[in-house]
C-alpha cells in the first residue's frame, strides 16, 4: 500500500504514539481490504461510547489511548452515551453506572473531542459535503451520509473511526471507491410510503433482502430527511445496508445510473409483512420511546403540539442531541409539562433501560424496533407517531 512520506512518519512513531497507533489500525484495515492508498478525512463520528457496550475493557482501552498522546486532527464527535449526560441524577440513572459513563466521556475529551453524543451528527454541524471522504460509524448515520449526502464512508468500527480521526485518514477501499457504490437490487416500491413508521417499514424489508450490498429504489419521491434518516436507520438495522439510492432524489442517482447491468429487480407492493413482523401483541404500554434516530427540531415541534394540554399515562422518552434540544426549547418545555422527557446525548438502545423496569415499548422507528427485544428486553409495539402518542396518553396500543 502506497503511503506518503508524512504517513510514513507517523506510523514510524516520529510524530508520537497516539498518532502510530492509530496509523497501524489505519493501515492494517488497509492490508486487509487490499487498498492501494490512504484518503484524508474531512470528518469522523466515532461509535462505542456508553459504557453498556464498551464495559471496563473499553475504558482502559480509551484512557491509554489518550494517555499515548491521542489528539484528533479533524471534526469529530460521538455516538450516544448510555446516558443523558447532564440530567442523568434527575432521570433516574443508576450512580455507579454514571460515574463509569462519565469516564468514558473524559477519556474522549483528553483527546480533543466535544462530548456531543448524537447518531445525527449532520443536524448538528458535523455535516460533509457531496464526495467529502470521511469515517464514521454509526449505522443510521452512514447510511445517511453515504446516500443522502453523497460523501463517501464505510461503516467504521469504534477503534478504526477513532484512528481516523486521530491520524486524519482511512484506508481507499469499499464505498470510497466509485465501482462499489452501484446498486446490486432495484426495489420498485407499488405501495404508499407516507409517514416516518412507513419508511421504517420500507426500510425493514429491504434490508432483509439487501443485508449488506446496495439497493436502488425506485417509485418513493421523498425529500424529507427525517424519513430518509429512519429509512436508512431500518436498513441497516434489518440488514446491513451502508448505502442507497433513490431514483430522482439521492443526489448521486440524479447524476447518472447508479446500478449494476445485471441486477436483481424486486417488487414492493405492501409494508404489511413489516408491521406483523415487528409487533408484538402487548396493548399495555408503559414506555414510549420517539428519536430514534435522534429527534430533528421538527419532530420535537410535532410532538410537543400533540401532547400540549395532555397529562402521560406512560413513560415518554423523545431522543435528541443537546443542540437541537436548545434550540427547541419551547417544545421541549410542552412536552415536559404533559409528563415527557426529552434525553440527550443518549437513547433507549444504548442506555440501560432495563434499569426502569419497563416492559412494553411503543416506537415509530423500524430501527428501535428491531434492536430493543435484544438489546433492552422489551416488547415491542411499531406504528405511526399519532399511535405512539395515544398510546403515551393513554397506557394503551389501540
Ligand atoms: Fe440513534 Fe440509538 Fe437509534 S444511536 S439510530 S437512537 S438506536
Amino acid at each position: 500500500m502506497y503511503l506518503t512520506k508524512n504517513e510514513e512518519n507517523m506510523l514510524s512513531g516520529e510524530m508520537g504514539e497516539g498518532i502510530q497507533k492509530a496509523m497501524e489500525i489505519i493501515v492494517a484495515l488497509g492490508k486487509i481490504y487490499n487498498a492501494e492508498n490512504l484518503v484524508e478525512v474531512k470528518s469522523v463520528q466515532v461509535a462505542g461510547v456508553s459504557y453498556k457496550n464498551l464495559g471496563d475493557a473499553g475504558i482502559k482501552f480509551l484512557e491509554e489511548w489518550a494517555k499515548k498522546g491521542g489528539k484528533i486532527s479533524v471534526k469529530t464527535t460521538l455516538n450516544p452515551a448510555g446516558m443523558d449526560l447532564l440530567n442523568w441524577k434527575k432521570l433516574g440513572f443508576k450512580e455507579d453506572f454514571a460515574k463509569k459513563q462519565l469516564k468514558v466521556i473524559d477519556a474522549f475529551k483528553k483527546m480533543g473531542i466535544e462530548p456531543v453524543c448524537t447518531c445525527t451528527p449532520y443536524l448538528i454541524g458535523n455535516l460533509p459535503e457531496f464526495g467529502d471522504h470521511i469515517a464514521w460509524a454509526e449505522s443510521s448515520a452512514v447510511s445517511f451520509a453515504n446516500s443522502v449526502i453523497g460523501a463517501r464512508t464505510n461503516r467504521e468500527g469504534g477503534p478504526s473511526a477513532l484512528a481516523a480521526a486521530i491520524s486524519g485518514r482511512t484506508a481507499n477501499y469499499g464505498f470510497h471507491l466509485d465501482e462499489n457504490r452501484l446498486a446490486d437490487f432495484v426495489f420498485d416500491v407499488k405501495c404508499k410510503v407516507k409517514n416516518f413508521s412507513d419508511f421504517g417499514a420500507l426500510g425493514n424489508i429491504i434490508g432483509k433482502t439487501a443485508k449488506n450490498k446496495v439497493p436502488y429504489i425506485t417509485g418513493v419521491m421523498e425529500k424529507n430527511q427525517d424519513n430518509l434518516k429512519v429509512l436508512g436507520a431500518s436498513m441497516a438495522a434489518s440488514g446491513a445496508v451502508a448505502l442507497y439510492h433513490i431514483e430522482h432524489v439521492t443526489p448521486e442517482a440524479k447524476k447518472g445510473k447508479m446500478f449494476k447491468d445485471s441486477v436483481e429487480r424486486i417488487t414492493i407492493e405492501s409494508l404489511e409483512e413489516a408491521y406483523n413482523s415487528l409487533n408484538s401483541d402487548e396493548n399495555d404500554i408503559d414506555f414510549v420511546s420517539i428519536g430514534c434516530p435522534h429527534a430533528s427540531f421538527n419532530e420535537l415541534k410535532t410532538i410537543a403540539g400533540m401532547v400540549k394540554d395532555k397529562k402521560l399515562k406512560a413513560e415518554l422518552w423523545v431522543t435528541t442531541s443537546k443542540y437541537v434540544k436548545e434550540r427547541a426549547k419551547d417544545f421541549v418545555d410542552v412536552i415536559e409539562k404533559s409528563g415527557g422527557k426529552v434525553l440527550s446525548d443518549t437513547c433507549m438502545i444504548v442506555a440501560p433501560v432495563e434499569d426502569f423496569g419497563f416492559k412494553n415499548m411503543a416506537t415509530n422507528s423500524g430501527k428501535a424496533a428491531v434492536y430493543a427485544p435484544a438489546h433492552s428486553k422489551l416488547n415491542v409495539r411499531f406504528g405511526t407517531l399519532e399511535k405512539c402518542i395515544n398510546a403515551a396518553i393513554k397506557g394503551r396500543w389501540e
